[in-house]
């Protein structure tokens, strides 16, 4: 009932802003409900939906379901006390850059609804980790909160500056204990652009050079490294034998934005008027199964899968934890179908594991792989 009052009446209106201006709106109106026990218990009985069957167990959390609010919806930290109530079963800030950094000019955000997509133009838009930690603040949170981190895409003189600033920001966060995961970013499509030295993140060499510089953190909570969309398994492969060398990383999200602008996910005329920027939604959806499916198959038992990309429904989550995902994350579906679709996914999961006789997420994870 609610996500049809949504779509019908308040999403039309909504759309009719710049998606910048909601977004602001949406983050202050979170803040001030969650700052709201009523509020919470109120919006918690209309939209969050409990089953035993969700609860999963990643790497060493106990999380009430596998639905994840992704990187880059709360990039500032102003969400944690309303996340639980809309549904999810965690939560992920950021991504967070060492210093404050102003991102892109705007706008950026944009939406192509015929392709269910949103434009990402944000440009790594933080307020910077010691603005960002001090907001979290010492309280603990209902559920398990992670840190997004990564560097700028501001020009720096060489790559060590970006391995330093990364592994700076890592020793920051260290002190915050409510903090339960992180994920280091290496994949947004924008910071791969300005780099213009031999090394990349995303890359062997860059990348080999950036977890040897981690590896000096002592990094002692689960990390997640949110790997690039557009790249072969063979790729991710690469990318993941340096990872498997540190006992530290838990494994890996797939995946991050789309830049192609040749993917058959969109509606034509919309991706020919589209601004400057990346991709989200459903464009996303097939290339992460994709890989999903490759990286379990080669890393099972070795490196947790988190997915994302794409998902709107039950289905469209199911599908990635059958294809080897233990958890999964969203935006763009929230957005499109309002945020109690959070709690209809959760219960469209927990029936979707009935009928196949799965008491748990876990009994499901792979088994389209496996089977
Ligand atoms: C507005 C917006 C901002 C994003 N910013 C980030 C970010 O800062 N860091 C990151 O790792 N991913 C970021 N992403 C990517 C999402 O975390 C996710 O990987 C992608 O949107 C695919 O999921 P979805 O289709 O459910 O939105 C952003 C996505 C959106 C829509």
């Amino acid at each position: 009932m609610s996500g049809i009052i949504y779509r019908k009446i308040i999403k039309p209106v909504l759309f009719n802003f710049p998606a910048d201006q909601v977004h602001a709106m949406v983050l202050t109106l979170g803040r001030w409900l969650g700052s709201s026990g009523i509020a919470r218990k109120f919006i918690g009985h209309l939209f969050s939906y409990h089953n035993k069957s969700l609860h999963i167990n990643l790497a060493g959390l106990s999380i009430k379901n596998p639905v994840g609010l992704a990187a880059g919806f709360d990039y500032d930290a102003d969400l944690m006390r309303i996340t639980p109530s809309i549904g999810f079963g965690f939560q992920s800030i950021g991504t967070v850059t060492l210093g404050a950094y102003r991102g892109n000019p705007r706008p950026m955000l944009g939406r192509l609804p015929k392709s269910r997509s949103l434009l990402v133009n944000k440009g790594f838009k933080s307020a910077g980790m010691q603005a960002v930690l001090k907001k979290i603040g010492k309280n603990n949170f209902e559920i398990p909160i992670g840190l997004s981190i990564g560097a700028t895409n501001r020009r720096y003189e060489n790559f060590n500056e970006i391995t330093e600033e990364i592994a700076a920001g890592f020793s920051l966060v260290r002190i915050a204990e409510n903090i339960q995961y992180y994920e280091l970013n290496i994949s947004c499509p924008n910071l791969i652009n300005i780099a213009s030295f031999t090394e990349r993140v995303d890359e062997p060499a860059g990348f080999t050079a950036l977890l040897a510089r981690l590896n000096k953190e002592q990094i002692a909570k689960p990390l997640f490294v949110k790997m690039p969309l557009e790249k072969s398994p063979e790729e991710i492969i690469a990318l993941c034998e340096i990872v498997i060398k540190y006992s530290w990383i838990s494994g890996i999200i797939l995946s991050n934005l789309a830049k192609d602008r040749g993917n058959s996910a969109f509606d034509p005329e919309e991706i020919k008027n589209a601004g400057e920027g990346n991709f989200s939604g459903k464009p996303t959806e097939k290339k992460s199964n994709e890989l999903i499916s490759a990286l379990y198959e080669k890393y099972r038992g070795k490196l947790i899968i988190i997915g994302c990309g794409g998902i709107f429904s039950g289905a469209d989550a199911y599908e990635k934890i059958k294809r080897g995902a233990s958890a999964v994350q969203m935006i763009t579906g929230m957005i499109y179908m309002g945020p109690g679709q959070i709690g209809v996914i959760n219960k469209e999961i927990a029936d979707l594991l009935k009928k196949d006789g799965f008491k748990s997420v876990a009994e499901a994870v792979g088994t389209k792989i496996t089977e």
